[in-house]
């Protein structure tokens, strides 16, 4: 059963008016230029119960629908943030922001999808499964799963089939946090093949964490313990290091790999490199990443600076920069946040010790500003490219479009009206995170989500959230993505490349 409405309305700024939760279904957004991945023009969108039914120029208004003036805005596809972190148990700790207070923030933001992480309970994911689908209850917009695999048995592959009946079409394997999460090469391998079996997406967690284990010792020896120890204890060697040692992995059996939260430029060059070379791998910068620097680490404050521990690490000045330009050319395809959202009590777990700071960074409400406001107001993006790299690859990468990720007939009606003319705010005072404190805390800039519309409901409009837990629903993920595409012909091409020297020497015997 889920707590009353008024209790959510109580922990969290500006949400529920109930009265308006009937609202109509029927919305007609006039005059706005509708942008698309592949193409931007003026038209109008009408929805009706959820779904888009038309999407041109000069629509007639029927009666009983309600208007809203797009005049000078952008029309676009609502965000799907592929990496979040919702009511996760980690480190000790258990995320403050859960399925509604973090979706509900998204939405104030202008994401109306996110794919969470389901992390399996002793191992097993059917049980990780359960209990995902029970936190999730609180849902107040779409939503999909990951799974993380943490250990490997006779089990485990077979609730992998089981978990892709689900709508389950990508598994997460880490390869650090020792001791809790991390797998090692031998399961990686065997995640891979499954996984390719399986039409499944590989995403890994790319950082050494053997070597983590080791930097870690070093700094406490060191004496070195507060959050800066947190970053030297994992430099960008080790996260390219793994980087690397997962698409060589993954290119040995051939199967397509997503590596996640790519923080270095090291990292980014390992993954071009395999680009090049035409395997299919596909690269996620997280907002953090792209748009802070270490400097936050040394903040004497332990709160200031604990707030921006996350892992793999936020590097120095230079890797951010690396990473938007990678974003712009497409060696990096989307735009995650890696929503694990701690607040200042649960941060201070370490104040005597970095490796207790549990780790976690907000974003999920901040991603969609600034990613216009870093990579299209200072020009190094289009206005399709943005809502490309902020819904439609993600819709594309998870088999969802253009269900999701377009403005088109008979897609679901989540879309943003978007201001490029007016100016966004953070801070944790007027921010719908449950946590106290906002990495991004002061920052201002161009572009501003006026609207959302959620499942075809005016979820967030004057600044205001009309939200109730338990109105989102699941979306159920195909296997077999486009990466799977021709990937048999080229297992056929290896497997002949293997035979022909084979052949040659038999006859030459
Ligand atoms: O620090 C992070 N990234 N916390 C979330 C867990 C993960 O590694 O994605
Ligand atoms: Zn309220
Ligand atoms: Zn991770
Ligand atoms: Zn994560």
């Amino acid at each position: 059963s889920l707590p009353a409405l008024s209790q959510f309305c109580e922990s969290v700024n500006g949400y529920c008016d109930s009265e308006n939760m009937l609202a109509s279904s029927k919305i007609l957004i006039k005059g706005g230029t509708v942008v698309n991945a592949d193409h931007q023009e003026v038209a109008d969108v009408y929805v009706e119960d959820g779904i888009i039914v038309a999407v041109r120029p000069n629509i007639k208004v029927p009666d009983g629908v309600r208007v809203l003036d797009a005049t000078g805005r952008l029309v676009m596809p609502g965000g799907i943030d592929p990496h979040t972190h919702l009511a996760m148990e980690f480190m000790g700790t258990e995320t403050i922001d859960n399925f509604f207070s973090g979706q509900a923030a998204a939405l104030a933001g202008g994401t109306t999808m996110h794919i969470d992480f389901v992390i399996p309970v002793n191992g097993s994911l059917s049980k990780g499964y359960e209990a995902y689908v029970e936190k999730a209850k609180l849902s107040c917009m779409d939503y999909g799963f990951h799974m993380a695999i943490t250990k490997w048995d006779d089990i485990v592959p077979k609730e992998m089939e089981t978990m892709v009946e689900k709508g389950i079409n990508s598994f997460k394997f880490f390869m650090a946090y020792k001791g809790s999460l991390m797998i090692s090469d031998e399961l990686l391998l065997e995640g891979l093949k499954k996984c390719k079996s399986l039409g499944a997406l590989a995403m890994v967690h790319a950082e050494n964490g053997d070597a983590v284990f080791e930097g870690q010792k070093r700094m406490i020896q060191l004496g070195i313990t507060g959050p800066e120890g947190h970053a030297l204890s994992r430099p960008p060697v080790l996260e390219a290091e793994a980087t690397a040692r997962a698409i060589r992995l993954a290119a040995f059996v051939n199967a397509p790999l997503y590596v996640v939260h790519v923080m270095s430029s090291d990292a980014m060059e390992e993954i071009a490199r395999a680009q090049k070379s035409g395997q299919n791998v596909i690269g996620e910068p997280v907002v953090s990443g792209l748009v802070l620097d270490d400097s936050v680490l040394w903040n004497p404050d332990f709160i200031t600076a604990a707030k921006f521990v996350m892992s793999p690490p936020i590097r120095a000045a230079g890797h951010g920069k690396a990473l938007q330009a990678a974003l712009s050319t497409g060696i990096l395809k989307l735009v995650g946040t890696d929503h694990c959202t701690f607040n200042s009590k649960q941060k201070s777990l370490g104040i005597d010790d970095f490796r207790k700071i549990p780790n976690g960074v907000n974003g999920i409400e901040e991603r969609m500003h600034l990613v216009w406001d870093t990579m299209v107001e200072s020009g190094q993006i289009s206005a399709t490219d943005y809502v490309r790299v902020t819904s439609t690859e993600c819709a594309k990468l998870f088999n969802i479009y253009p269900r999701k990720g377009a403005i088109r007939v008979g897609s679901d009606a989540d879309i943003i009206i978007f201001n490029p003319n007016s100016t966004f705010h953070i801070s944790a005072h007027s921010h719908h995170s449950r946590s106290d404190t906002n990495v991004y805390e002061g920052r201002s800039g161009k572009g501003k989500v006026e609207v959302t519309i959620s499942g075809g409901r005016i979820v967030w409009e004057n600044e205001e959230l009309n939200v109730v837990p338990g109105s989102g629903n699941y979306v159920s993920m195909p296997p077999f993505n486009y990466l799977y595409h021709g990937i048999d012909k080229a297992d056929q091409n290896y497997l002949a490349s293997l035979k022909a020297p084979v052949n040659r020497i038999k006859q030459s015997l």
